[in-house]
């Protein structure tokens, strides 16, 4: 059993959670491709019927060749429940996002979901934060974001492309991978974050999951 059927396990197993008439928000990255998956495979041998709306590009096309039937976030005011990957999520289940750059549109369905369902291998759990957080930025404020990042202790670096470009979010946008070092307080530092002008994202969400499944090498997972 490896790693990849741990995470095939748990969504199947985590579809518990989809009802017959009920809007799903897709995340974004390899989690969230696992749970497409498995749920048009449910869709179809229930003859449910959903809505399922996207993060990203990627998890669209993923969605699509599935042939799950999507709809937009700016149609729909709420969604039943969203299913997402982190990148690390702290022992008070706090989760940083944006490792793959949809950040904004998935903290906007996590805000408006009625139960957020995250699924994580378990090299993403830690005590503290450690990693870069990632910040959605309007480019014409990368100095002065960058400058308020460091006076809030951090150091900001724009994501590059492996070819050495800017990278550019779906929303035309950048991103500043702001390194903090352990992350005592996420709450307080998120919302300091949030207030400087120009950004769009922190990628430390203030709503933490409802339920969290931790997948093992073993095949096997737990749920937090
Ligand atoms: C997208 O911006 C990210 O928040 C992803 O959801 C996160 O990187 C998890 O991706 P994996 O499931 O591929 O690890």
């Amino acid at each position: 059993m490896s790693f990849d059927d741990a995470i095939k396990a748990l969504s199947d197993n985590a579809l518990r959670h989809v009802k017959d008439h009920s809007i799903i928000g897709l995340g974004s990255g390899r989690a969230a491709a696992a749970l497409a998956r498995s749920l048009s495979r449910l869709i179809k041998v229930r003859d449910l019927h959903i809505v399922g709306i996207p993060t990203s590009l990627q998890i669209k096309l993923v969605a699509e060749e599935a042939g799950i039937p999507l709809g937009e976030a700016d149609h729909v005011d709420h969604v039943d429940v969203v299913f997402d990957g982190a990148d690390q999520i702290d022992s008070e289940k706090f989760v940083i996002k944006g490792g793959g750059g949809a950040l904004l549109r998935e903290s906007i369905l996590f805000s408006s979901a009625r139960k957020v369902i995250v699924m994580a291998d378990k090299t993403k759990f830690v005590k503290k934060f450690s990693r870069a957080v990632p910040v959605e930025i309007h480019p014409l404020a990368r100095s002065s974001v960058a400058s308020n990042i460091t006076k809030l202790g951090g150091d900001a670096k724009i994501r590059m492309s492996d070819r050495g470009y800017p990278f550019f979010t779906e929303n035309g946008n950048i991103i500043l991978d702001c390194d903090f070092g352990t992350i005592k307080n996420p709450k307080a530092l998120s919302q300091k974050i949030k207030q400087i002008s120009g950004v769009l994202e922190s990628g430390i969400f203030l709503r933490k999951p409802d339920i969290i499944y931790r997948a093992k090498t073993s095949g096997r997972f737990d749920v937090l």
